[in-house]
C-alpha cells in the first residue's frame, strides 16, 4: 500500500490525489488477478453508506452490451435530476464508453476522511466510477470479475453519497460476477432491463429475467433502445425491424414494457461530447413516469 503512490509523484500529485487509488489497493492490486477469490460474503447485504442515505436504488441491466444501457442510465438519471430529484449514479459497468464521459466529467475525486466525494454533473447528478479513479480512462481494466465486484461494494460503502432520493447503477451487460454481487450486497428497489429490437427476442434477455426471478430482485421492466428511426427531412417512422414486438416479449416474460426510445444520432453525438443531459425526449419522461409509479406501488404494498 505505501507504494501506492510514490514513484509515481513526479508531476507534483497532491495527497489527496493519491489516496483514491489507495482505496482501489485495498480492494486488490492489478496483482491479485491470479489470486483465487471468494472473500465476499455471499449474503451480506450492504446498509446505509457512511454518513449518507440513499432513499432509492435502480438498477440498470442488459443481456449484452452495445444496446444502450449506459446511454439509457445516464438519461434517467438527467430526467430524474431535471425533476427536482437528488440523483446519483454508481457506475459498476467498466467495460465500454463510461458513465463519467456521458456526463464530461474527469478523474481527481477528493477525499473526506475516509471517504471518497463523487464527481458532480452539471446538473448536480452525483457520479463514481472506475473510471474515475484510473491514472488514463483508456487504460484497459484486466482485474477479473470478482475483484471488479469488490471494488463496487467499496463504492456503495466508501462514497460520501450525502442524501440521495435515486440512486441508478449502470451493471455491467450479463449475469457475472458484478450483477451476482450488486444484487446480493445492495438494496436494489428494482431493475431495469434495456434492449434493442433485434436482441429482444433472444436468450441473453430471458437468462436476465430469470436470474432476478431467482435472486429475489424485482424487475421494474424493459425499456427499448433504438427501436425506431426518424427521417430528418420528413419525420417518417422508420421500423427497420419492423413493427415493435416489444410489449409483446415483456410479457411472455411476465414483466412490463416501460416505454421505447428511437435510435437518435443526438444520444451518441451529445454523449461523446460529455452533454447527455442536455438530450430531451418524451420517451424518456414516459419511463420515468412508469418507473416511479412502479416504485410508489411498490412501497404502498
Ligand atoms: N438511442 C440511441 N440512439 C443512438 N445511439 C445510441 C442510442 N443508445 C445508445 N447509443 C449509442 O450506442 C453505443 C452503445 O451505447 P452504450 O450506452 O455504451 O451501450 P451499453 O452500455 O449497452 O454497452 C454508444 O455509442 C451510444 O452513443
Ligand atoms: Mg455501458
Amino acid at each position: 500500500m505505501g507504494e501506492a503512490g510514490e514513484g509515481q509523484d513526479t508531476d507534483g500529485e497532491s495527497h489527496e490525489r493519491r489516496q483514491p487509488k489507495e482505496m482501489i489497493c485495498m480492494a486488490g492490486t492489478k496483482t491479485d488477478v491470479n489470486q483465487e477469490i471468494g472473500q465476499f460474503p455471499e449474503s451480506l447485504k450492504l446498509g446505509q453508506p457512511k454518513n449518507s442515505y440513499i432513499d432509492k436504488v435502480i438498477a440498470v441491466m442488459s443481456g449484452k452490451g452495445g444496446v444502450g444501457k449506459s446511454s439509457v442510465a445516464a438519461l434517467l438519471a438527467s430526467e430524474l435530476a431535471r425533476r427536482g430529484f437528488a440523483v446519483g449514479v454508481l457506475d459498476a459497468d467498466i467495460t465500454g464508453p463510461s458513465i463519467p464521459k456521458l456526463f464530461g466529467l474527469r478523474g481527481d475525486p477528493i477525499v473526506v476522511g475516509s471517504q471518497l466525494l463523487p464527481e458532480t454533473s452539471k446538473t448536480s447528478i452525483r457520479v463514481m466510477s472506475l473510471n474515475l479513479l484510473l491514472e488514463d480512462e483508456e487504460d484497459p481494466v484486466i482485474w477479473r470479475g470478482p475483484l471488479i465486484a469488490g471494488t463496487v461494494r467499496q463504492f456503495w460503502t466508501d462514497v460520501l453519497w450525502g442524501e440521495l432520493d435515486y440512486m441508478i447503477v449502470d451493471l455491467p451487460p450479463g449475469t457475472g460476477d458484478v450483477p451476482l454481487t450488486v444484487f446480493q450486497s445492495l438494496p436494489i428497489d428494482g431493475v431495469v432491463i434495456v434492449s434493442t429490437p433485434q436482441k429482444l427476442s433472444e436468450m441473453v434477455v430471458t437468462k436476465a429475467v430469470n436470474m432476478l426471478r431467482l435472486m429475489e430482485v424485482p424487475v421494474i421492466g424493459l425499456v427499448e433502445n433504438m427501436a425506431w428511426v426518424e427521417c430528418p427531412q420528413c419525420g417518417t417512422k422508420i421500423e427497420p425491424f419492423g413493427p415493435s414486438r416489444a410489449d409483446e416479449i415483456a410479457r411472455s416474460m411476465g414483466i412490463g414494457l416501460l416505454g421505447s426510445l428511437p435510435l437518435d444520432p443526438a444520444v451518441s453525438s451529445l454523449g461523446d461530447k460529455g452533454l447527455i443531459e442536455d438530450y430531451r425526449h418524451d420517451g424518456i419522461k414516459v419511463i420515468v413516469d412508469n418507473i416511479l409509479d412502479y416504485l410508489s406501488e411498490r412501497q404502498e404494498k
